[in-house]
C-alpha cells in the first residue's frame, strides 16, 4: 500500500496522459502557450499501463483519473482505458476533460470501460468563453456533455473555477443550466497552479463566497454530514435535493489531511501532492531496465515522503515549479 508517514494511503491515481491542451484557460496557462513536454519525454501507451498496472496490481490503486493537459488529444486514450479498466481488481476508470472531442469519443470510451466524466465549464456565454479560454469552443464543450450523459458516462460532474470580475456572476445560471440536464456541479476555489504567476488570494473566489452568492437564489443543505472522507467536494443538497452542488475550497477548507491521491505525470514522474517541490523519476528507471518489484520500491518511497499539506498558507510557500497543465489537476 502506498502509504505516508502521516498514515494517508493513496488509492486515487491521476496520470496525466499529455501537459498539451486545445483551450488557454487563464488559470492555468497563457494565451501562447506553454513549451510542451518533448515527445521522447512523454510515457507510451505501453509503459502508462506498466504502471498503471503495477499501481492496481501491487500497490493498491483502486481508483484510475485520466487527465491532461486534455486527455481528449491522446490518441491511444481509448486503447489505455480498454487496457487498464480490464484489470483485476477492477479499478474505477474516470476522465477530467474539457469536453472537447467528447462528442466524438464519448461512446468508444463508455465502450472501452470508462465509468464517468469531470468537464471543466466556467462560463455559458460565448464571449466570457472566449476570453477565458482564448478559443471559441464554448459549444463544442457543451455538445460534449450531452454526449458524455447520452453514453451513459454518470454521473457528469462539471468544474467551474469562479474568478472575480470575469465569470463569478454567472454561479447561478451555471448551477441552473446544470441541474436541468442532471449534470453535477462543483466550483472550485482558484489554487496558484498557472504557468504565468497570476494567482492572488485577494481575488480568489473563496467557498464562503460561492455559497453565499448560491444561497441568494437556492436553499442549500449539508449532503454528506460527517461523511465527505477524502473527496475534495462538500456536497450540498439544492433545494431540498435529490440534485446536489459542491464546492472544492481547495484553499480555504483544504482535505489534505485525509488526501487519497498519488500523480503521474505525462513524462512519467511520481508526484505525491499537487503541490510537491519533489518527484521519483519512474521513466528513466524504467528505460534503464527497472523491474516491477524496483518501480513498486520507488513509488512506495516517493509516497511515504509526502509533505502533511499544500503549504499555501505558509509565508515560505513556493508555487511548484511544474504548471497545472502538466499536473493534471
Ligand atoms: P471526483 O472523484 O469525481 O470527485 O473527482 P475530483 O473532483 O477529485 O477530480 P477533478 O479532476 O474533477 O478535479 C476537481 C478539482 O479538484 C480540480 O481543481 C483539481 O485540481 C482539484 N483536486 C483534485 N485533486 C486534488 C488534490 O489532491 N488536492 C487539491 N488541493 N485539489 C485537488
Ligand atoms: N485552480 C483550481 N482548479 C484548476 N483547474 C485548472 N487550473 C486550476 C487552478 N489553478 C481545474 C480545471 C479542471 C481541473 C482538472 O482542474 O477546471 O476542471
Ligand atoms: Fe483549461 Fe484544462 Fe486545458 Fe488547463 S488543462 S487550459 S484547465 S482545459
Amino acid at each position: 500500500m502506498l502509504r505516508d508517514s502521516f498514515g494517508r494511503v493513496a488509492t486515487d491515481l491521476r496520470v496525466s496522459l499529455t501537459d498539451r491542451c486545445n483551450l488557454r484557460c487563464s488559470y492555468c496557462m497563457p494565451p501562447e502557450g506553454l513549451e510542451w513536454l518533448p515527445k521522447p519525454e512523454l510515457l507510451t501507451a505501453d509503459e502508462i499501463v506498466r504502471l498503471v498496472t503495477l499501481a492496481v496490481e501491487r500497490l493498491g490503486v483502486t481508483e484510475v483519473r485520466y487527465t491532461g493537459g486534455e486527455p481528449l488529444l491522446r490518441r491511444e486514450l481509448v486503447d489505455i482505458v480498454a487496457r487498464t479498466s480490464s484489470l483485476r481488481p477492477a479499478p474505477q476508470v474516470s476522465l477530467t476533460t474539457n469536453g472537447i472531442g467528447l462528442v466524438r469519443l464519448a461512446a468508444p470510451l463508455a465502450e472501452a470501460g470508462l465509468s464517468r466524466v469531470n468537464v471543466s465549464l466556467d462560463t455559458l456565454d460565448r464571449e466570457t468563453f472566449r476570453k477565458l479560454a482564448h478559443r471559441d469552443r464554448l459549444h463544442d464543450v457543451l455538445d460534449g456533455l450531452a454526449a458524455a450523459d447520452a453514453a451513459g458516462l454518470r454521473p457528469v460532474k462539471v468544474n467551474s473555477v469562479l474568478m472575480r470580475g470575469v465569470n463569478d456572476h454567472e454561479a447561478a445560471a451555471l448551477l441552473r443550466h446544470c441541474l436541468e440536464r442532471g449534470y453535477e456541479l462543483r466550483f472550485i476555489e482558484q489554487m496558484p497552479l498557472d504557468a504565468q504567476h497570476g494567482w492572488s488570494r485577494e481575488n480568489m473566489i473563496t467557498a464562503e463566497e460561492i455559497l453565499a452568492a448560491l444561497r441568494q437564489d437556492f436553499d442549500l443543505t449539508d449532503a454528506d454530514p460527517g461523511e465527505r472522507g477524502s473527496a475534495p467536494a462538500e456536497l450540498f443538497l439544492v433545494d431540498g435535493g435529490p440534485a446536489r452542488v459542491g464546492v472544492i475550497g481547495s484553499v480555504t477548507r483544504p482535505f489534505c489531511g485525509s488526501c487519497d491521491r498519488v500523480r503521474l505525470t505525462a513524462d512519467g514522474q511520481v508526484r505525491n501532492c499537487l503541490f510537491a517541490t519533489d518527484e521519483s523519476d519512474l521513466r528513466s528507471a524504467m528505460r534503464a531496465g527497472a523491474s516491477d518489484e524496483e518501480l513498486a520500491e520507488r513509488w512506495l518511497a516517493a509516497v511515504r515522503i509526502k509533505k502533511a499539506g499544500h503549504g499555501i498558507d505558509d509565508p515560505s510557500f513556493l508555487q511548484p515549479s511544474r504548471p497545472m497543465s502538466a499536473i493534471g489537476g
